[in-house]
């Protein structure tokens, strides 16, 4: 599928086909192109709770307002993005020297430029927006193997946390129903997109 194509026949979708499961086989291989998307130091701050075993989606379901696609999807990915990944900088850093990339003696640098970026009042931002990019590639990379999906954040965080054992480090970004779409329930057309003229700002705001 071209990637014009993919992003066309992405939508969010709502009615998911009960009986028709996803294997894990093809999860997997939708993370294996999921995984290329960027990420600040490339340190891939995101977490994946998967969930498919009815009893977690009915819990699930209940912390993001009832709502049916929760249990009807064959999985639903719970996205966490981890606030704190800069504290944990070393694996990604062994792989950067290993490559060539820098010396040893640039780790401590590395680190340091991290922490100052992300820490403190800038954890959240820091974990949305990689999770968030991370979420967006999964999505499309579902939709080129032709499993739908669905991102969902009305919920309420503090339940997911603590119903699915979230540690502190991890911000709950936001759900994705994985499933296949019921052909027999419609979706409703595409809605609008903004044109160019109102989302682009020249040179300055
Ligand atoms: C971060 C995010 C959160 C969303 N949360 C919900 C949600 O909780 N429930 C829902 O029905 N749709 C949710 N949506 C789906 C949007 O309503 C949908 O993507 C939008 O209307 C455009 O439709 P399309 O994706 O089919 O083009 C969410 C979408 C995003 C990106």
């Amino acid at each position: 599928m071209e990637l014009n194509q993919v992003f066309e026949q992405r939508r969010a979708v709502n009615f998911f086909d009960t009986e028709k499961k996803i294997d894990e086989e093809t999860i997997r291989r939708i993370y294996d192109i999921a995984k290329l998307a960027p990420s600040s130091f490339n340190l891939q701050p995101w977490k994946i709770i998967l969930a498919s075993d009815p009893e977690q989606k009915e819990k699930l379901k209940k912390c993001a307002g009832g709502q049916p696609k929760v249990t009807e999807a064959s999985h639903v990915a719970i996205v966490l993005g981890d606030k704190k990944a800069y504290e944990k900088m070393d694996p990604i850093l062994d792989d950067f020297i290993a490559r060539g990339f820098f010396g040893e003696q640039m780790r401590d640098t590395l680190k340091g430029m991290a922490k100052g970026l992300y820490a403190g009042e800038n954890e959240r931002a820091f974990a949305s927006r990689n999770a968030g990019l991370f979420a967006m590639s999964f999505m499309l990379a579902a939709k080129s193997l032709g499993v739908d999906t669905h991102p969902m954040d009305g919920m309420d965080n503090n339940a997911v946390r603590e119903a699915f054992n979230v540690p502190d480090d991890y911000d709950v970004v936001m759900l994705i129903a994985i499933g296949k779409h019921d052909e027999a329930k419609a979706l409703l057309p595409r809605a609008g997109r903004k044109p160019f003229e109102e989302v682009f700002v020249k040179e300055t705001f």
